[in-house]
C-alpha cells in the first residue's frame, strides 16, 4: 500500500510517500527555522503562511522523488491533531483537496502516535510498548497497544522538554531551535558541574507528570544557587548539567512505569530524541529494549504520518473527509485518538 503523508502541525512542512508502513520512498521537509529564528520561537501566523507556500511544491517533489503517480496512491494521510490550529488547517485543507481531486481515501493522524511510530523505521518492536514523546510542544509518557492505540499515562504540567532546551538556548543567545546547539555544547561540558533540580513531583498523585519549568528557571536565573565546581563557569558545563537533570527525570519516571506494567520495550521519539546524550543515557539502561527513530525522523516529518496511517483499518471517503476538523490539544489521560 502506498500512502502519501502530510505533516504541518508546527513549523516543518513535510510530505512523504511510504510503502506498507515501512519503506520510505520520499520524505521532503521544508524547514522554516530561518523565519522563526529572530523571534527565538515559532510564530504561528508565520508558520501558517510558510506552510501555504511550501506545501504544493513539497507534494510534487515527494511524488517525483518516489517516482509515484497520484493514481498509484492508496491513501492520503494528514496530521489533524494536536498542533497549531492555523498550521494544521493548511495541511488538512490541502489533504482534503488532493483526496477529492485524486479520489483517494483520507486518514486523519494523531501527531503523537505518528512521532512514536517513527521509531519503527529504526527497528520494529512487539506491542504493547511504552513510549516517551519528547518534543518542542509535548512531553508524554504513553503505553501503546498498537500503532494507533496510544494511551497517555502522563504529561508535563508546564514546559515541554524541547521548550526548556529552546528557552535555555535563547537565554544564552545560542539561536533557534535550541536543542541541537545545547546538545553539541554539552558534549564537551561537565554534567556534574551544577546540581540542577530533578523535579519528580508528588510520587503519589503526580507520579507520571513532568515539570521542566523549574529546571529551566534554575539554569537561566539561579545558577549561583546551585553547587558549582571550582573554575570559571562555562556554558558547556551548564548545558551538560541541564541535560543530566532532564535525563534523570525522564528515566526515573519511565522506570516507575516499567515497574507498574512489567513492559520493558520502550520507544523514545520526538525532536528531543535526536539528542546524543539522552540516547546514550537510555542505551545504558541495559535491561530495557529502547528504540529511537533514525535521527532525521525524530523531528516532524511526513514519513511517520504516512507510516502510521498504513495501520488504520478505516479511511474516510473524499466526501466524508470534508467534515474533518483540526484540534489544537489532546485530552490528558485519554486515548490519543
Ligand atoms: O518534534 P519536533 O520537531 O516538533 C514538535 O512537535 O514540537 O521537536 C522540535 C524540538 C525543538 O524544541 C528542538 O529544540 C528539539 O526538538 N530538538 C532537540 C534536538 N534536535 C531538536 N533537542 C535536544 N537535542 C537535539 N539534538
Ligand atoms: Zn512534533
Amino acid at each position: 500500500m502506498l500512502v502519501l503523508g502530510i505533516e504541518t502541525s508546527c513549523d516543518d512542512t513535510s510530505v512523504a510517500i511510504v510503502r506498507d508502513g515501512r519503506e520510505v520512498l520520499s520524505n521532503v521537509i521544508s524547514n522554516q527555522d530561518r523565519f522563526h529564528a529572530r523571534f527565538a520561537g515559532v510564530v504561528p501566523e508565520i508558520a501558517s503562511r510558510c506552510h501555504l507556500e511550501a506545501l504544493s511544491p513539497a507534494v510534487q517533489e515527494a511524488l517525483e522523488e518516489a517516482n509515484v503517480e497520484p493514481a498509484q496512491l492508496d491513501r492520503i494521510a494528514v496530521t489533524t491533531r494536536p498542533g497549531l490550529v492555523g498550521s494544521l488547517l493548511v495541511g488538512l485543507s490541502a489533504a482534503k483537496a488532493y483526496a477529492w481531486a485524486w479520489n483517494k481515501p483520507l486518514v486523519a493522524v494523531n501527531h503523537m502516535a505518528a512521532h512514536l511510530y517513527a521509531a519503527r523505521f529504526e527497528r520494529e518492536q512487539a506491542y504493547p510498548l511504552l513510549g516517551l514523546v519528547i518534543s518542542g510542544g509535548h512531553t508524554l509518557l504513553v503505553r501503546a497497544e498498537d500503532p494507533l492505540t496510544v494511551e497517555i499515562i502522563g504529561s508535563t504540567i508546564d514546559d515541554a522538554v524541547g521548550e526548556a532546551y529552546d528557552k535555555i538556548a535563547k537565554h544564552f543567545g545560542l539561536g533557534y531551535p535550541g536543542g541541537p546547539v545545547v546538545d553539541k555544547l554539552a558534549a564537551t561540558g561537565d554534567a556534574a558541574a551544577f546540581a540542577f533540580p530533578r523535579p519528580l513531583l508528588d510520587p503519589e498523585t503526580q507520579r507520571f507528570r513532568f515539570s521542566f519549568s523549574g529546571i529551566k528557571t534554575a539554569v537561566v536565573h539561579q545558577r549561583e544557587r546551585f553547587k558549582r565546581k571550582d573554575g570559571p563557569e562555562l556554558v558547556e558545563d551548564v548545558c551538560a548539567s541541564f541535560q543530566a537533570a532532564v535525563a534523570d527525570v525522564l528515566i526515573r519516571k519511565l522506570r516507575w512505569l516499567v515497574e507498574d506494567t512489567g513492559i520493558t520495550r520502550v520507544s523514545v521519539a520526538g525532536g528531543v530524541a535526536a539528542n546524543g546524550y539522552l540516547r546514550a543515557r537510555f542505551a545504558a539502561e541495559a535491561d530495557l529494549d529502547v528504540v529511537f527513530p533514525p535521527r532525521p525522523l525524530c523531528t516532524d516529518n511526513g514519513a511517520m504520518v504516512a507510516g502510521v496511517a498504513f495501520h488504520a483499518t478505516e479511511a474516510l471517503s473524499p466526501r466524508d473527509a470534508l467534515a474533518l476538523d483540526v484540534e489544537s490539544r489532546i485530552v490528558l489521560r485519554g486515548k490519543a485518538r
